[in-house]
């Protein structure tokens, strides 16, 4: 592959957990090698649900050490807060005066947060994919690594860039969704119909990046499976597939190597070496995690590099896209 550009980013509205990174960001890390990364903080887009301005700050900080944690190189990758660079609200603006209410009134995240958020169903809830599209296509990125959940958002950005360049002429690079083949969409681990979210109000039903392996232990075992008693990945069996999913990401297995190492072993012995996966690759993490977030001065000097490394490139778009549509 010839060196693309790549966009993502991660709102910082709690701990990551482990579908973050078997669906994403682990992706961030795999895409670094040859490629030139730009890797956000989505403050603004946890605006869209009422926030605690401190712990908004806190958190924004806290993920970008996470970020580096799980193997970001900012010295490589420009790492940054996306409030920091001006240019994603004057893009996002521009945006959504080309989107379509109805293209945004078939967004299935706009459905399932204003039902879970029915007293506050404000503007931006509905707005936010564009202001996402703004972030990938302001880096004019050609890849967009995410999970399952974020992959209409990131149609969405490819059909908006599409219309501006049809109607004011080629400006924006048209992206395209980077979703892993096995842990595009991680369950939770208490009702495996659903999918493993840090905001849900049981903390069985994920594992987060910073639980202690005792935790992460405890939560595989109690994890909801099936009464069929063979391992094996067939329909109809979320849990059971979850569960294998999981493993293949943490060690790089294949399905079938997986399948073959576990054939005739009971649900037990699957359980404790999902765990024990999981582990091993969260302890480096999690030490790194502290590390970083123990020196403030460097994390805080990281962002601020990032941000203007970020802004440089954000800028030309921004130029080009004013000029075309007249505000410039
Ligand atoms: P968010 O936590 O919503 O900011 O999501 C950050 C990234 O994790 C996005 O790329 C999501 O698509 C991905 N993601 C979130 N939940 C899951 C899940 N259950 N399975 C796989 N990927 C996920
Ligand atoms: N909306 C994404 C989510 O909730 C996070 C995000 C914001 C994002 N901007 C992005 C992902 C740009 C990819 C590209 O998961």
């Amino acid at each position: 592959m010839e060196n693309k550009v790549i966009l993502s980013g991660i709102q910082p509205s709690g701990i990551p957990t482990l579908a973050n990174y078997v669906g994403a960001l682990r992706n961030w890390k795999l895409l670094q090698n040859g490629n030139d990364c730009y890797y956000c903080v989505a403050n603004m887009h946890a605006l869209t649900v009422r926030q605690n301005p401190d712990e908004l700050r806190e958190r924004s900080l806290s993920m970008a050490a996470l970020i580096i944690a799980f193997g970001i190189d900012p010295v490589k990758s420009p790492l940054f807060i996306q409030s920091d660079v001006h240019q994603h609200a004057e893009l996002a603006w521009v945006l959504d005066c080309n989107t379509y209410m109805g293209e945004l009134n078939r967004m299935t995240q706009f459905k399932d947060k204003s039902a879970k958020h029915a007293d506050n169903i404000n503007a931006g809830l509905f707005t936010y994919p564009v202001l996402m599209a703004g972030d990938i296509l302001l880096y004019q990125a050609d890849v967009v690594p995410v999970g399952n959940d974020q992959k209409q958002h990131v149609e969405l950005a490819r059909n908006i860039a599409i219309r501006f360049n049809n109607a004011f002429g080629e400006t924006f690079k048209v992206p395209e969704p980077y979703i892993p083949k096995i842990g595009g969409r991680v369950m939770s681990l208490t009702d495996p119909e659903k999918k493993m979210s840090k905001s849900d109000p049981n903390p069985n039903s994920y594992i987060s990046i910073l639980d202690d392996p005792a935790v992460i232990t405890k939560k595989f075992k109690r994890a909801v499976t099936d009464s069929e008693g063979r391992i094996a990945y067939e329909d109809g069996r979320p849990g059971m597939n979850n569960l294998l999913s999981i493993y293949c990401s943490m060690t790089g297995k294949t399905m079938d190597e997986t399948l073959r190492e576990f054939d005739g072993a009971g649900y037990g012995t699957l359980k404790t070496a999902v765990a024990d996966s999981v582990i091993e690759v969260i302890k480096p993490v999690q030490e790194t995690y502290y590390r970083v977030l123990n020196d403030r001065a460097e994390l805080e000097r990281i962002i601020k590099d990032g941000a203007q490394r970020a802004a440089e490139t954000a800028e030309k778009t921004v130029d080009a896209v004013y000029r075309k549509v007249g505000l410039r």
